[in-house]
């Protein structure tokens, strides 16, 4: 949540570098944004409500300045108005920060009794009156900021700079992402590398609790009071991923990749057959069962998963909700593997989830996508999917990378455990070459799915039914649509309708029914006949040859037959389509649904 930007240097128009860069992380968080620069020994500081535009407009983007930070909000403490936005300047000190600091109203009360009058809501603005209280005494930053850091309970990354060193820019951070850019002459920070991705592709992670004072020349990073060694590394995404090429919008951009996507998820694995998937994962037999905890989509995910683990490697899985996780009794085995799933890397509850495992002594499989995030780097083992930069808050690329790597976990482990005869294998190596044409097929159908967006519009609620992987499916379906198109639906296992939900089944109801299992279609059948009767318009995403039968349902989409393991990478499609196309008659905020960020980064 919230996007970090700051730049130090002489190479470029510090203004600009700040806009652009909170351009790029907009995706982070757009209720406000705000940034403070350096104007004539002075620390300016302007913020407004709203997305970047409306910052934009008051600024004069050619005001000459060398050191500054930036921050578009996601609101926590306090709403989304020009008060609670980022910067926030007290006494010597100016402060973005991204994250929650828990002992916030304990700091406040002291700091009031101290003679600070605030004038926001948020926790921020506390933390930047507890640095200027303390660097008054201590009339160093790096010591003050050693001291504020046992001070400060929660998540924060903060970008600082003080009024008497206006050469040097400060961050601290623990649990919330944060990157110091490098290049000559000039230096930058950010939440996240694509804000600086057309200035440096050179960075460094920061730890948690490392703090560091960066000029144009140099970059010092400390930990517990000493300097410490890092290194720089090389961003390796394709720059024109946080581009929109052309689409109307990164999420269209992105489920267009989907068949680039499972290509690059799936060849490394699958080039030599049998011999590269057993070579090229982690051995996991040694599992008596599985444990897979995530959030949002990459539980969705997780659910597909499970299906296909538990159906090709006959092993038990469980899939948990990380916030729900943590706060439970986990009852965690020796003999089980947690599988984290997280787009991001970053989601607080799915970090925190992957920690408590760790502490049981459990081994640890992270399924990331940002490389080198702290999900990645806290995972005993990694895979990565290969979806390369996601920018549309709503997940597809990522989503469906997801799924195609916990599918070629189920084979691999299937392969080991000699579970799948050779006709089989040569049937899924078949479709895993056609799969990317068969994606690309159902992507371009755009006039089908604009039909049904056309039927359901004027409707409230969209209900979505199916059974095992068809249900786990029709969760990430119903999820897509309510995000971006703010209409509500629900996703029920169809068996479960007639305890309850069919009584809100009416003349009409758009009931999106996916059918593609086939151990368990006919029962699906049968439960669309129950809502269709009963007046709904029920629309079918199937690969089955359902008979022509109004009875049965209104409309239907074909999807091509494959291999039960990838078929979920086909099924998917028509799905975040009609979100998308709902979205998009709907004329909703696409790319940033109101409310929501991509990274997750509290609790
Ligand atoms: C929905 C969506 C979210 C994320 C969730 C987890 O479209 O994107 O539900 O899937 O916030 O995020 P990551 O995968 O970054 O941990």
């Amino acid at each position: 949540m919230c996007g970090i930007v700051g730049y130090v240097g002489n190479k470029e128009n510090c203004v600009r570098v700040l806009i652009d860069g909170l351009e790029k992380l907009e995706y982070r968080g757009y209720d406000s944004a705000g940034i403070a620069f350096l104007n004539n020994d002075n620390i300016d500081v302007v913020k407004e409500k709203g997305k970047i535009v409306n910052l934009k407009s008051k600024i004069d983007l050619n005001i000459n300045s060398n050191l500054g930070i930036g921050h578009t909000r996601w609101a926590t403490h306090g709403n989304a108005t020009k008060e609670n936005a980022h910067p926030h300047k007290v006494g010597a000190i100016t402060v973005v920060h991204n994250g929650i600091v828990e002992n916030y109203n304990e700091l406040k009360k002291d700091l009031i009794n101290k003679g600070y009058v605030f004038n926001s809501e948020t926790d921020t603005e506390v933390v930047a009156a507890l640095i200027d209280y303390i660097y008054k005494k201590e009339k160093d930053m790096l010591k003050t900021i050693q001291k504020v850091k046992e001070l400060l309970t929660g998540s924060y990354a903060l970008g600082i700079i003080c009024d008497d060193n206006l050469d040097t820019l400060y961050t601290l951070k623990n649990k919330s992402p944060l990157i110091i850019g490098v290049n000559e002459n000039e230096n930058y920070i950010a939440s996240d590398v694509p804000a600086i991705l057309d200035k440096t592709r050179n960075y460094i992670v920061l730890e948690d609790k490392d703090y560091a004072s960066i000029k144009s020349d140099g970059v010092k990073i400390y930990h517990d009071g000493k300097e410490k060694d890092f290194e720089v590394k090389e961003f390796l995404y394709d720059a024109n991923s946080v581009d929109k090429q052309g689409y109307e919008h990164f999420m269209l951009k992105e489920m267009n990749e989907q068949p680039e996507v499972f290509k690059n998820t799936t060849t490394p694995y699958l080039k030599n057959g049998i011999d590269s998937l057993i070579e090229k994962m982690p051995d996991f037999t040694k599992y008596e069962r599985i444990r897979i905890v995530a959030c949002g989509s990459a539980t969705h995910a997780g659910l597909v998963g499970k299906c296909m683990i538990e159906k090709y490697a006959n092993v038990e899985v469980m899939v948990e909700t990380a916030s729900e996780f943590r706060y439970k009794k986990q009852f965690l085995k020796n003999d089980e593997l947690v599988i984290v799933v997280s787009q991001s890397g970053e989601t607080a509850d799915t970090l925190e989830a992957l920690l408590i495992a760790k502490q049981n002594g459990n081994d640890t499989l992270g399924i990331v996508n940002a490389k080198g995030s702290t999900i990645a780097r806290e995972s005993k083992m990694v895979l990565y999917t290969e979806a390369g930069q996601e920018i549309a808050v709503a997940t597809t690329k990522a989503y469906s990378a997801q799924v195609a790597l916990l599918s070629l976990i189920a084979l691999n482990l299937s392969c080991k455990k000699n579970l799948i005869d050779k006709k089989e294998m040569l049937d899924i190596l078949r479709d895993v070459k056609k799969l990317p044409d068969y994606i690309e097929e159902l992507l371009n159908r755009r006039d089908e799915y604009k039909k049904i967006a056309e039927e359901i519009k004027d409707y409230n609620d969209v209900f979505f039914i199916g059974r095992g992987v068809d249900y786990a499916l029709a969760q990430e379906g119903s999820l897509k649509l309510k995000e971006i198109s703010y209409t509500h639906s629900e996703a029920y296992a169809a068996g479960e309708l007639k305890h309850g939900t069919i009584s809100l089944i009416e003349d009409k109801t758009p009931v999106i029914a996916v059918i593609t299992d086939d151990d368990i279609a006919l029962k699906t059948i049968s439960n669309v006949k129950e809502v269709k009767s009963r007046g709904a318009n029920v629309i079918c995403i199937t690969n089955k040859n359902l008979s022509n039968d109004s009875n049965l349902y209104d409309k239907k989409i074909v999807i091509p037959k494959v291999n039960d393991l990838f078929e979920p990478l086909l099924t998917v499609i028509p799905l975040q389509m009609i979100a998308y196309e709902l979205a998009k008659l709907k004329e909703c905020s696409i790319d940033k649904p109101r409310n929501l960020a991509k990274s997750v980064t509290v609790e």
